[in-house]
C-alpha cells in the first residue's frame, strides 16, 4: 500500500536541484524540505520547487520527524559521512550520490547503520535508469548474447566538468566517473563477482597544474574470466555545457551488444556557437513539461520504493562492492601492480 512520503533534499547544486524539483513534483511526496548552504541557490530552490522549509542547516531536516528519506547530494564528497550517519541514526532511508563514502570503514559503518535501523541505503547509479543500459543489463540476463565474454564502457566528460569536479575533491577518474560504469557493469553481470583489477592514468592537461589526471582506464577480471574495460576521462571539449558521450560494447558467444550513448541523435548548429549537442548532460535535463534524463526516473524510483515498502534498486552492499573495484584500480594505477580482491560471496 502506498503513502504520501516527507523528503528531505540536502545540498540543492546541480543534481540536488533535479531531483528536490522531481520530489516538488511527485505527488507521493506530501512534504518537501531542502538544506541548501548557498544563500543564491536556496532562494531560486525555494521558488522552484515551493519547498515547505529551505534552510542552511542540515541537521533541521534530519531532526524532523515527518520526513521518511533524506536525499544527500551536498558536495565536496569528503564531507558528506557525518550527514549520512546522521540520517541513518535518525532512522531516515537514505539515497546518497556516489561515492556512497570516503572509505570502505565508513561505507560498512552505513551499512550496519541501515541494517539497525530498518531504513533502506541506496547510491545515486543513475545509469541503471537510462533506458539503453537497461536494455543492455536485460538482454544479458535473458541471455540473449549467450555467455558474456568481454565489456566495455568508454566514457568522457568535458573539461568544464572536470575542472568542477578536481576542484573540489582529489578523487580520481575512477571514483569519479568510472564508478558509474563499474557499477553498471558489475550489474549486468550478476551474479558474477570481480576478483583482478588493473588500471592505468594518464594525464597530459590537468597535471600541468595540479596531480589530477585526465583519464583513468580499468581493467578487471571477473570470477567467470568475463573481461571488463571500462575508460573514465574528463577532458573533452565543450560541446555542449555538461556534455558527456559513451560507447558500450559488449561481446557474448551468441552475440554482441553496441550501443551508442554520444547524443549525435540531436545536433543544434547556430552561427553563434556552431554545432551544439542538447540533452547530452549525464543527469539529464528539463525540456518545458518533460525532463530528458535518467535522473528524474531514479528519483521518483526511489520515492516509489520507500513509499510502496520496496527494495531500492541499487543497494548500498552493491556500492560497496564497486569501491572495492575503484580503490584496487586507484592502487594498481599508483603501483602498475595487478590487485586480486578478497573473495566476496554477498552483494545483494
Ligand atoms: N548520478 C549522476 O549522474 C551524477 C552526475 C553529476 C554529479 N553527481 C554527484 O552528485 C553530487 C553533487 O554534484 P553536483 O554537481 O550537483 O555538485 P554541486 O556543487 O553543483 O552542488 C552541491 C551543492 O551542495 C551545497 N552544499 C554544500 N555543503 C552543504 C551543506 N553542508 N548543506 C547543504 N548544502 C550544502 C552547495 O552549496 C551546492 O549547491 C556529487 O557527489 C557528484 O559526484 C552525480
Amino acid at each position: 500500500m502506498s503513502r504520501q512520503i516527507g523528503v528531505g533534499v540536502i545540498g540543492a547544486g546541480w543534481v540536488g536541484g533535479i531531483r528536490a524539483n522531481a520530489c516538488a513534483q511527485t505527488a507521493l511526496v506530501g512534504e518537501l524540505h531542502i538544506a541548501e548552504t548557498n544563500p543564491m541557490r536556496a532562494a531560486e530552490i525555494e521558488t522552484e520547487t515551493g519547498a515547505a522549509l529551505v534552510t542552511d542547516d542540515w541537521r533541521q531536516l534530519v531532526a524532523t520527524d515527518s520526513l521518511d528519506a533524506i536525499i544527500i547530494a551536498s558536495t565536496p564528497e569528503s564531507a558528506r559521512f557525518p550527514i549520512v550517519r546522521a540520517a541513518l541514526k535518525a532512522g531516515k532511508h537514505v539515497l546518497v550520490e556516489k561515492p556512497i563514502a570516503p572509505g570502505p570503514e565508513e561505507t560498512d559503518e552505513a551499512i550496519a547503520l541501515a541494517d539497525a535501523h530498518g531504513v533502506q541505503l541506496s547510491v545515486g547509479y543513475t545509469r541503471r535508469f537510462d533506458p539503453k543500459y537497461a536494455f543492455v543489463n536485460a538482454a544479458i540476463k535473458r541471455g540473449q548474447i549467450g555467455d558474456p565474454v568481454t565489456c566495455l564502457v568508454s566514457r568522457n566528460i568535458t573539461r568544464e566538468i572536470g575542472a568542477k569536479i578536481k576542484g573540489r575533491s582529489r578523487m580520481s577518474p575512477a571514483a569519479m566517473g568510472g564508478t558509474h560504469s563499474i557499477d553498471f557493469l558489475l550489474w549486468c553481470l550478476q551474479p558474477r563477482l570481480p576478483v583482478r583489477v588493473y588500471s592505468q592514468q594518464s594525464g597530459k592537461l590537468f597535471s600541468q597544474v595540479s596531480d589530477t589526471p585526465d583519464h583513468q582506464w580499468i581493467m578487471v577480471t571477473m570470477d567467470d574470466g568475463t573481461t571488463i574495460s571500462a575508460g573514465s576521462g574528463w577532458v573533452l571539449p565543450l560541446g555542449y555545457p555538461q556534455y558527456s558521450q559513451s560507447w558500450i560494447e559488449v561481446i557474448g558467444t551468441e552475440g554482441a551488444l553496441t550501443v551508442d550513448d554520444t547524443h549525435r541523435d540531436i545536433t543544434l548548429n547556430t552561427v553563434a556557437e556552431g554545432i551544439r549537442y542538447p540533452l547530452s548532460s549525464m543527469p539529464g535535463e528539463p525540456v518545458d513539461h518533460v525532463f530528458a534524463g535518467a535522473m528524474v526516473d531514479e528519483t521518483i524510483h526511489f520515492v516509489e520504493a520507500i513509499a510502496h515498502g520496496r527494495q531500492a534498486l541499487v543497494t548500498a552492499r552493491e556500492a560497496r562492492l564497486v569501491m572495492d573495484v575503484t580503490m584496487a584500480a586507484d592502487l594498481s594505477a599508483e603501483t602498475g601492480q595487478v590487485v586480486e580482491l578478497p573473495t566476496r560471496a554477498d552483494f545483494s
